[in-house]
């Protein structure tokens, strides 16, 4: 019997007074009627993601009968209608999954810069980076990868592809109930939708969007009806391909119809690593954060950081210059290590981690002037959306995707319906010049044709006894790792709820700039004493939107939904 703990957020109260209550859409979710629930616990399977529609739609297709990764697939692609901010089909992704055999999958569909990119194609004759067409409209778009990526899923999908699609093409073709926070997007967003589409986007009308407003988007479902009909060549080949390529060339973007026809997600060896009886189960690279994971979790493992307490000086300084001397390595040693050597095993090393730390002095902030990237020998090199998935039968799943910023370059692909990303931002545009996270990097995430951009998506599995114990993951850029890090840290060291866990604010340290980022709710006490050590305190709002499945030892499903968003919990 399913045991609900729920506490309801009305996203809005217009939906509960002007909109359509029954199902015209779908049988399996009532699009113009539904609420945000933050926490459930179940035991035939959960679904958390960013948009209640998304997560019902999971559920939906767990109680047909699929699995954990049929529902990741279709409450990806829910997603890419009901939260295009970083749902998507334009942009890319990773999953990281523990089958119920035991068998640890990783899977890449990161972006691709175009064939015809080149290491300085965001600078100007005089050297100096162009952000603007980095961040911002067609030449900002990588080659997509997430339709790739959910037909490399389907290997371990047990649905046909049919049932798993259909929920999306009704909520595209039919349209559903947009929230208060999605009116203000996309009213704040006209103008960027107007300025760097060539065609009007759906997301576009004339007046003011208020929250309950229906959004149909016709011309996104034909192109979903195409991957149904064709499979992935339903989206590089064909039709959609030959409407992504006609918006480049009205854009001056460069991807071609042969980036497209090329592209290949990637099933590659997770980065797994052990801490204190836990094993972590991460995305290697082109993500960093499976990597950064481990590097910060090792770098605090031999102190007593559950006697320190939880947000208490002592132990937010030990995270802050583990967080520092980790992300002083990603800016110098990681990239796609299909096109260079990353130093992973130096960089996980015993030995290399006790070095990090040796300087770190307890009360007193270190320097990034002096804390630079770890030696390596020679020989060796914010707006995203998470989704947690478990279903009966054990099998976890943890997919991150983005469009790398909100709503990704803006650019809606005219008659196919769907927004390009901006990936090739998440490049190192130039050494040592920051990209929208603040973030620099260097050689080994230099531009080059076909090569994947840097990320920092965390989608982690935790297990412990050999089983399923956390599925987390989150949105949030450069951020992604560490509240990735401090939500593992809450739960396995300050034993706290999974709620707090998420919940309680967060912190940010990135070596470069040079400040601590803290919650704008974090404790003052703490905030002061960490101004007394010599850090420089910047507040900020919400960091990431985190989601877990923690796995009771009555081995019920306890999902939580992060209370910064309108993130919802659902299962059965
Ligand atoms: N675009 C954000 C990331 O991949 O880290």
């Amino acid at each position: 019997m399913m045991k609900k703990i729920i506490f309801l957020v009305f996203i809005t109260s217009l939906f509960y007074l002007g909109c359509n209550t029954t199902k015209t859409a779908t049988t399996l979710v009532d699009q113009f009627n539904y609420e945000v629930q933050k926490k459930i616990v179940c035991e035939n399977g959960a679904v958390v993601s960013a948009h209640p529609l998304a997560s019902k739609v999971g559920v939906a297709i767990l109680k047909m009968g699929g699995n954990a990764v049929d529902a990741a697939i279709a409450t990806q692609l829910a997603l890419a209608v009901v939260y295009p901010n970083a749902g998507n089909l334009g942009g890319g992704g990773f999953m990281v999954a523990r089958l119920k055999d035991g068998k640890l999958v990783a899977i890449d569909y990161r972006e691709k810069a175009p064939g015809n990119a080149h290491r300085d194609m965001y600078l100007n004759p005089a050297g100096e980076p162009q952000l603007e067409l980095s961040q911002y409209g067609h030449l900002s778009a990588g080659v997509p990868g997430t339709v790739s990526g959910l037909f490399e899923s389907r290997k371990y999908a047990t649905l046909s592809f049919d049932k798993l699609i259909q929920p999306a093409i009704d909520l595209a073709e039919k349209g559903f109930a947009i929230s208060e926070r999605d009116a203000k997007a996309y009213n704040a967003l006209k103008d960027d939708f107007l300025k760097y589409s060539t065609q009007t986007p759906a997301f576009v009308k004339d007046n003011l969007w208020k929250g309950g407003d229906t959004l149909i988007q016709k011309d996104l479902a034909e192109t979903l009806k195409r991957i149904k009909r064709k499979g992935s060549k339903g989206f590089y080949e064909g039709e959609t391909a030959r409407l992504i390529v006609e918006e480049m060339k009205r854009g001056k973007g460069i991807i071609t119809l042969e980036d497209l026809k090329n592209y290949k997600a990637a099933s590659r060896e997770p980065h797994v690593f052990e801490y204190k009886g836990y094993k972590i189960v991460g995305m290697p690279m082109p993500s960093s954060g499976g990597l950064l994971v481990h590097q910060m979790m090792k770098m605090i493992e031999d102190k007593p950081i559950a006697s320190y307490g939880f947000h208490s000086p002592e132990a937010v300084q030990l995270m802050v210059e583990a967080e520092r001397r980790a992300y002083a390595d990603r800016a110098q040693f990681m990239g796609d290590a299909d096109f260079y050597k990353v130093p992973v095993s130096t960089l996980t090393s015993d030995k290399y981690l006790k070095e990090r730390m040796a300087d770190f002095v307890p009360g007193k902030a270190s320097n990034s002037e002096q804390i630079k990237p770890g030696e390596i020998p020679a020989i060796e090199s914010e707006e995203t959306t998470h989704l947690s998935v478990i279903d009966k039968s054990g099998n976890a799943v943890a997919v991150t995707t983005t469009l790398n910023n909100s709503y990704g370059s803006k650019t809606v692909v005219g008659g196919a319906g769907f927004l390009l990303n901006d990936e090739m931002d998440d490049f190192s545009v130039k050494p040592g010049v920051p990209n929208m996270y603040g973030a620099i990097g260097a050689e080994a995430n230099a531009i080059m044709p076909g090569k994947r951009m840097l990320s920092s998506m965390t989608p982690t599995i935790v297990l412990k006894d050999g089983s399923p114990y956390l599925i987390i993951g989150t949105p949030g850029g450069t951020t992604i790792p560490t509240s990735v890090f401090q939500t593992i840290v809450n739960i396995i060291e300050f034993n706290m709820s999974t709620e707090d866990a998420v919940w309680k604010p967060k912190f940010h340290h990135q070596w470069l700039p040079d400040e601590v980022y803290l919650e704008k709710n974090f404790p003052p006490a703490t905030k002061k004493s960490l101004e007394g050590m010599g850090y420089k305190i910047v507040e900020r709002n919400g960091i990431g939107r985190t989601e877990v499945i923690k796995i009771l030892s009555n081995k019920k499903f306890e999902a939580v939904a992060d209370n910064r968003g309108d993130d919802t919990a659902e299962g059965w």
